[in-house]
Formats: structure tokens, sequence, C-alpha cells
């Protein structure tokens, strides 16, 4: 993990993280490829699970193990079919996510390559 990456939170804090997966959220529901695999019912929960992790890596408080214990993204995904269209639109939503909440270049840098990265990470379907 980059140094930097520990300064995050420092940087935006609980408000950056907030305005920006509330952003991701608000595009999953009607997204053609994301919508139907997450949770209809508990679209608020999904939201609070993906701002207490962020929160948590990057330097914040560790409110999302204290809850779920150790991340395990891989697992965790494993039941969802995440392919390459999927992760690429995941990717995608949270770079107009990024672009709408206009956090600091630093930190915008910073969030995008890891998504990048762990989006890939996570891809566990061939087609
Ligand atoms: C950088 C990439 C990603 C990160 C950091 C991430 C992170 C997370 C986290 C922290 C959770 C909650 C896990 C839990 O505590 O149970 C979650 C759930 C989920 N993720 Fe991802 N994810 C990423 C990419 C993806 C991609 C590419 C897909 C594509 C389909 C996806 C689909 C889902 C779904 C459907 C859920 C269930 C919603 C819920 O109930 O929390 N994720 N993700």
């Amino acid at each position: 993990m980059d140094l930097l990456d520990t300064r995050l939170y420092e940087l935006i804090g609980e408000e950056g993280f907030t305005k920006l997966v509330a952003a991701f959220y608000r595009r999953v529901p009607d997204d053609d490829i994301l919508g139907p695999l997450y949770p209809k019912h508990d679209m608020p929960g999904a939201e609070m699970r993906l701002r207490e992790f962020l929160i948590m890596r990057f330097g914040g408080p560790e409110t999302y193990a204290l809850k779920r214990g150790h991340p395990r993204l891989r697992m965790r995904h494993a039941r969802f079919h995440v392919n390459r269209a999927a992760r690429d639109r995941w990717v995608s939503l949270m770079e107009d996510a990024l672009a709408e909440v206009a956090l600091p270049a630093e930190a915008t840098m910073i969030l995008h390559k890891f998504f990048d990265d762990a989006a890939t990470f996570l891809i566990n379907r061939e087609g």
C-alpha cells in the first residue's frame, strides 16, 4: 500500500468518501449490467459497506472490520458474476462519480488507481 493511501482519509475525511460512494450508488440501480447484481431491498446497506470499507482502507476508522471482519473481497464477490464487462462498467460508474464529486486532484488520482486495480483483481468469470 502506498504511503499516501493512509493519508487520504485525512485529506478528504468521512465527507469525501460519503459523497463519492453516494454518487456511485445513485448510478447503480438503473445500470443494465450492475443494477440486477445488487440487492434492491438493501441499497443503503450496500452503500454503507462500501463507504466503511474505503474509509478503513484509506486510513480512517476501522468500523468496517468491527462489523464485518476481514474484507476478503475476492471471496465476498465470488457469488456475483464479475466478468470483464461488469468490471469495466463498475470502474466507469466510479469514474463518473469521481468526476461529479470533484475531490482534490491528488485524492482522485489515488482512488482512480486503486479502483482500477482492485476491480481487475475481483474478476471471477470469463464470460
Ligand atoms: C474496486 C473495486 C471494488 C471494491 C473496492 C468493492 C468493494 C465492495 C465491498 C466492500 C462490498 C461489501 C462486502 C461486504 O462487506 O459484504 C462489496 C459488495 C458488492 N460488490 Fe463490490 N467492490 C468492487 C468491485 C465490484 C465489481 C467490479 C462488481 C461487479 C459486479 C461488484 C459488485 C458487488 C456487489 C453486487 C456487492 C453486493 C452488495 C452488498 O450487499 O454489499 N463490486 N463490494
